[in-house]
């Protein structure tokens, strides 16, 4: 009799207490999870390469050690959240095969290619802005493993994003030249920021399921607000603008009013149509055809090993 099982699970989130890997769970709630982790997981490695891409050419020593060690953390993310996505009963190898077939997703954000330095800059001020923003309420989700993992994963974020706002106050205190470059990255990443929080709440099928069981702890459309309100002041200290005419405080909300994003290229972005989806999938495969030499010599010395333990 499942019932028992079913009431120790609802009372778990109503109290809102943590779901454990050994405990019951509806198939539904551990589907959400391997769907959300996973991609969430998947996208933190794809999000390497577009600032990968700056590493040879950073303009100093400094910026490049900051460049390193940044996207060396993204890749430890990927990996925490692998593992918390292991718990629920799927492996890290399966999960990378739905990734390089496009059986799974990742962020639309990292479909974007990065043009100018100034882009590593805004990555870190407004693409990992809006991560800690849909980050930080996911530290108390339901499920503990996930929870977990998103502490120490929203403490070096924060590192990433004040490095990015740095590096832009750094420019912005340069040449007109270089403030230049810095407005037109930050226009292009604007929009493309907004859409990492998702469709609007009346096109997003997920969000209600998810509200009640803890997993998602906001909406998209809350967050994304959170977001723009938390920016506006961050860019008038840096002294750039967001290409939106309708940006505009409103008094009665408390809140910044702001334009619609283009939700037919986030749709375009997110079926695999974006600038950079085809390049950024195949990259990763490649580096996972390259190490399969790797894995199997890893396992080979892992039976043998075995083999002698037992002797
Ligand atoms: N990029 C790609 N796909 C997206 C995006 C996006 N920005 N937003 C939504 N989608 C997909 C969803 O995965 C879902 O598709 P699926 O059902 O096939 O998985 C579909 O669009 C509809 O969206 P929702 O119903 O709103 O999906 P969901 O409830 O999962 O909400 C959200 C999407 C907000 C991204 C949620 O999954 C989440 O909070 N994830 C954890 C954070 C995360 O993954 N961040 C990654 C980028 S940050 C970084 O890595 C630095």
């Amino acid at each position: 009799d499942q019932a028992p099982l079913e009431e120790a699970f609802e009372a778990t989130i109503a109290g809102n207490d943590r779901i454990e890997p050994r405990d019951w769970m509806p198939d539904d709630y551990r589907k959400t999870l391997i769907r959300q982790v996973a991609q969430h997981a998947h996208s933190e490695i794809i999000g390497m390469q577009p600032e990968g891409n700056w590493i040879t050419r950073a303009p100093s020593l400094r910026r490049k050690a900051v460049l390193l060690a940044k996207v060396q953390d993204e890749a430890g993310h990927g990996l925490y959240l692998y593992s918390a996505t292991e718990t629920l009963g799927i492996s890290r190898d399966e999960l990378t095969r739905r990734l390089i077939s496009g059986k799974q997703k990742y962020s639309s954000i990292f479909n974007y290619p990065t043009l100018t330095y100034a882009d590593v800059g805004t990555i870190g001020w407004l693409v990992d802005g809006a991560a800690i923003c849909n980050q930080v309420p996911l530290c108390r989700t339901s499920y503990g493993p996930y929870g977990r993992a998103m502490i120490r994963i929203c403490k070096e974020e924060s590192f990433h994003q004040r490095q990015g706002y740095e590096l832009l106050m750094t420019m912005m205190r340069g040449t007109d030249e270089q403030r230049a470059m810095v407005q037109e990255s930050v226009n292009r990443f604007w929009w493309p920021a907004l859409m990492m929080f998702g469709p609007p709440d009346g096109d997003s099928p997920n969000t209600e399921q998810s509200m009640a069981w803890g997993i998602k702890r906001h909406t998209n459309d809350e967050l994304r607000q959170r977001f723009v309100d938390m920016s506006m002041p961050q860019a008038e200290a840096l002294g750039v603008t967001f290409p939106d005419p309708e940006l505009k405080w409103n008094e009665e909300r408390d809140s910044y009013d702001y334009g619609e994003p283009d939700w037919e290229e986030f749709w375009h972005v997110v079926k695999g149509n974006g600038p950079c989806n085809a390049a950024r999938v195949a990259h990763r495969k490649a580096a996972y055809d390259d190490g399969a030499w790797v894995r199997d010599a890893a396992m080979a010395f892992a039976s043998q090993a075995g083999r002698v333990g037992r002797s």
